[in-house]
C-alpha cells in the first residue's frame, strides 16, 4: 500500500522521519514522501532531510511564502493532481501548519483516507494560525494519531468523527535517536559558550515578532538577561525581518550578550539545547523537547496547546510581559528551575505504534 506523507514547514520534517523509517521497514507499506515547498531555504528545510536521514520527497510542489490565503490554496490546486495521479491508499499530515490542513482537505475531498499525526492539541487560541489549522485538519480527518492524553480528551469533547489513538510523540522518536550524536558534536564549544551557562532564545510567531512593541518588551527582558550570560538565539526568517520592519535593528546589534545567529540545523540546535541553561520560546515543540531533556523552558506566550510539558515536564508559561519574563528567569537562576518527568509513551516508539495500528486494520 503506498502511504503518501506530507512534510511542509521545518517542525514536519522531525516529525516525518520515523514515519517514514518505520514505514519502510513493513512489508505492507510503501512511503512516498510529498514536500509542499512551505519552507525552502538550505537551512529550514533540505539540513534536516540531511542530518534525518529522510529520503529525498519524490516530489516537490514548490509554493514558497504567501499569504495564509494563497499558500494554502496553492498548495491545494498542485496537491490534487498528485493525489489523482498517485492513487495512495492513505494520506498522512503531521502537526499544525499550513501545508497539514490544505493536504488534508485535498485528500479528503477526493475520498482518500487520511490520517493526522499530533492530532488533539488546542491552545484556545483562534488567533493563532496553527489553532484554526488543528480545529481543522481533526475534524476532517479519518484516523487521529495523538501525542498526551488532554490531546484524546480535546477529540471527545468536539465529538470529532475520526478514530483517535493515543501513540506517544513521534518527534521524541526523532529526538531520542539522534541525541548521543548531537551531543558529540560539541556545538557549545564551537561556538564558545559554556555548557549550562548560556541561555537559548527561539522566537517567530507573528503574535510576539509581528507587533515592535511586544518585540521591544521581549528585547527589554532579554537585555537584562543578557547582561550576565551569553543569548544564542538562532533567529528565524521571519524576525529577522521583523527587527528591520520595526525599527530594532540598531537595537539588536548593540544588545550585550545577544548572539544572533542563522538558523541552525537538528543536531546543532539539538546539542545546544540540551546544555542550556534555561530556553526562553515561543515554539511549540520546543517545549516537548526541553521536557524530555530537563531544561528549563520559559515559553513567551500565554497559552499552550500541550499542557503536558507543564504537569509533568520542565515548562512554564510567562507570557510576554519583560517583567514576569525576568521573575521565572530568577527563580531557575536560583532554585534551578522546574525538573520533570518524561511523559507516558514519549519512548521513541510512537512511529512504530502508528505503523503497527496501521498493519492491523483491514482497510485504511
Ligand atoms: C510556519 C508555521 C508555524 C511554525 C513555523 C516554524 C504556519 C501557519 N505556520 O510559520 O506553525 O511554527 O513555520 O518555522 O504554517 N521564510 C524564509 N525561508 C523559508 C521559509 C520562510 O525566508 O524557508 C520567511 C518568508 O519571508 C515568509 C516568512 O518566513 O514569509 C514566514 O514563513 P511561513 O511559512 O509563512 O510561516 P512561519 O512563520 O515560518
Amino acid at each position: 500500500m503506498k502511504v503518501l506523507l506530507v512534510a511542509g514547514a521545518r517542525p514536519n520534517f522531525m516529525k516525518i522521519a520515523p514515519l517514514v523509517a518505520a514505514l519502510s521497514e513493513h512489508d505492507a507499506f510503501t512511503p512516498w514522501l510529498l514536500h509542499t515547498g512551505q519552507h525552502y531555504d538550505e537551512e529550514m528545510s533540505r539540513v534536516f532531510f540531511d542530518e534525518l536521514g529522510i529520503p529525498r520527497p519524490d516530489e516537490d510542489l514548490g509554493v514558497g511564502s504567501a499569504s495564509h490565503a494563497v499558500q494554502t490554496a496553492q498548495i491545494m490546486t498542485r496537491f490534487e493532481p498528485v493525489l489523482l495521479r498517485e492513487r495512495p491508499a492513505l494520506v498522512v499530515v503531521v502537526g499544525d501548519v499550513n501545508s497539514t490542513v490544505a493536504c488534508a482537505l485535498t485528500a479528503v475531498k477526493l475520498g482518500i483516507p487520511t490520517a493526522h499525526v499530533e492530532a488533539g492539541l488546542r491552545s484556545f487560541d483562534r488567533t493563532m494560525p496553527e489553532e484554526v489549522n488543528r480545529v481543522l485538519t481533526d475534524a476532517i480527518s479519518d484516523l487521529l494519531f495523538v501525542s498526551e492524553p488532554a490531546g484524546m480528551a480535546n477529540l471527545e469533547r468536539e465529538g470529532v468523527a475520526g478514530e483517535a489513538h493515543l501513540v506517544g510523540n513521534v518527534m521524541i522518536d526523532t529526538l531520542l535517536e539522534h541525541e548521543a550524536q548531537a551531543r558529540a558534536r560539541q556545538a557549545p564549544e564551537r561556538l564558545g559558550v559554556e555548557p549550562g551557562e548560556y541561555v537559548l532564545l527561539t522566537l517567530h510567531r507573528p503574535a510576539n515578532v509581528d507587533d515592535p512593541s511586544v518585540l521591544g518588551g521581549i528585547l527589554d527582558a532579554l537585555e537584562e538577561i543578557g547582561r550576565d550570560r551569553p543569548v544564542l538565539f538562532p533567529a528565524h526568517p521571519r524576525t529577522r525581518a521583523a527587527f528591520a520592519s520595526g525599527g530594532l535593528d540598531g537595537r539588536v546589534k548593540v544588545m550585550k550578550g545577544l548572539r544572533i545567529l542563522d538558523p541552525l540545523g537538528y543536531l546543532d540546535f539539538m546539542g545546544l539545547l540540551s546544555d542550556s541553561m534555561a530556553v526562553l520560546t515561543d515554539s511549540g515543540g520546543i517545549q516537548e523537547e526541553t521536557t524530555v531533556l530537563g531544561v528549563p523552558c520559559l515559553t513567551l506566550r500565554d497559552n499552550t496547546e500541550r499542557p503536558i510539558t507543564i504537569d509533568e515536564g520542565t515548562n512554564t508559561l510567562v507570557g510576554r510581559d519583560p517583567r514576569a519574563i525576568l521573575r521565572a528567569f530568577a527563580e531557575i537562576g536560583s532554585g534551578g528551575g522546574r525538573t520533570g518527568r518524561r511523559p507516558d509513551l514519549w519512548d521513541g516508539q510512537a512511529a512504530r505504534r502508528i505503523v503497527g495500528i496501521l498493519a492491523s486494520r483491514e482497510r485504511l
